[in-house]
């Protein structure tokens, strides 16, 4: 069957999953792919069929929105696989497919580690589909099979300085207010960093796609917003390093995640936070460890609960 377009849905840490996956269908399979939150979906009366792929990401497979997203496309006769950590579950049921992240049991209700494994996920996906329609050939398959085995060496490298972030946590902690920003897939890495800060530190926090900060957030910037960058080297790192300079200019403390070396940045910045180069492919696993690890280590500093946050369930089962 030719597939004419993938919808990607989820709730939440698997939305941004979603986001993520969306570039990589796109670049590495060729076909046209959205990102939507299932909460949405679910109450639109979205135009697909059975050339449509859904794809649901979650890790409980039991989030409500989703699984009732899941039903509307399989009314609608889309073909419906599911990325889930739970098996058994719901999600696993109503798809004609599952693919488990086999990610082990995750206690936090902060997902962490289930989003780098969705992202695995979704980047085996896009290279399959790829391949099956002849968009990858045989060596770039192998390439990119190679590049993902690298993956958790690199996200190892970023948790060997975790006391880099301990002692960042100390001079940041205390802000009230935070605007992650990035572009491409780290848009939606920015949304994730956002995310976990909020949930398990109670910070108020905004993740922007970079491009966008022109356009409201930059009203926003003066000595007590804090900044947090995604400039990693990509082709979008000049773009992202021009909006650094915008929040530098307004009196914005700026942290920026950058690649190693990359000393012209790191000048420009407050706090560099210092990755290992990365192919483009790993680089959304790779940038968003270092979210995780500040907002863990901000949460615990403010006296959080970091498994247990208030007011959140690890499934969000009714509407
Ligand atoms: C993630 O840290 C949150 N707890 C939340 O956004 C979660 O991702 C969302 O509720 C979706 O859950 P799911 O992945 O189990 O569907």
């Amino acid at each position: 069957m030719q597939l004419e377009r993938v919808v990607l849905i989820g709730c939440g840490t698997s939305l941004h999953a979603a986001q993520v996956g969306r570039h990589y269908i796109e670049r590495l399979a060729g076909i046209p792919a959205e990102a939507e939150s299932a909460s949405e979906f679910r109450y639109r009366d979205p135009i697909i069929g059975p050339r449509t792929l859904v794809v649901s990401i979650g890790q409980s497979g039991e989030t409500a929105d989703t699984v009732a997203a899941m039903h509307l496309a399989r009314e609608k006769g889309a073909t419906l696989i599911t990325i889930c950590n739970a098996e058994e579950s719901q999600a696993a049921r109503v798809a004609d497919g599952a693919l488990y992240m086999h990610a082990g049991l995750e206690v936090g209700v902060a997902s962490t580690k289930t989003f780098v494994a969705s992202l695995t996920i979704l980047q085996l996906l896009s290279v399959y589909l790829g391949q099956l329609r002849g968009k990858l050939d045989a060596e770039t398959t192998r390439r990119l099979v190679d590049q993902m085995a690298r993956g958790p060496g690199l996200i190892g490298e970023v948790l060997a300085e975790a006391n880099l972030y301990s002692s960042l946590a100390r001079r940041i902690g205390h802000y009230d207010n935070f605007l992650f920003l990035g572009r491409g897939a780290n848009a939606a890495i920015a949304s994730e960093g956002a995310l976990k800060l909020k949930e398990i530190s109670y910070i108020h926090a905004e993740g922007y796609p970079a491009g966008e900060m022109k356009h409201g957030p930059i009203a926003l910037i003066d000595p007590e917003m804090c900044t947090v960058a995604l400039a990693p080297r990509d082709d979008l790192r000049d773009k992202t390093l021009s909006n650094i300079k915008e929040v530098k200019a307004r009196g914005g403390l700026v942290v920026a995640v950058l690649t190693k070396g990359d000393d012209e940045a790191a000048s420009e910045v407050d706090f560099p936070l210092f990755i290992p180069q990365a192919p483009d492919l790993l680089m959304p696993l790779v940038t968003t460890v270092p979210l995780q690890l500040l907002s863990y280590y901000i949460a615990l500093l403010r006296g959080c609960d970091v498994d247990q946050p208030r007011n959140l369930a690890k499934s969000v089962t009714v509407e």
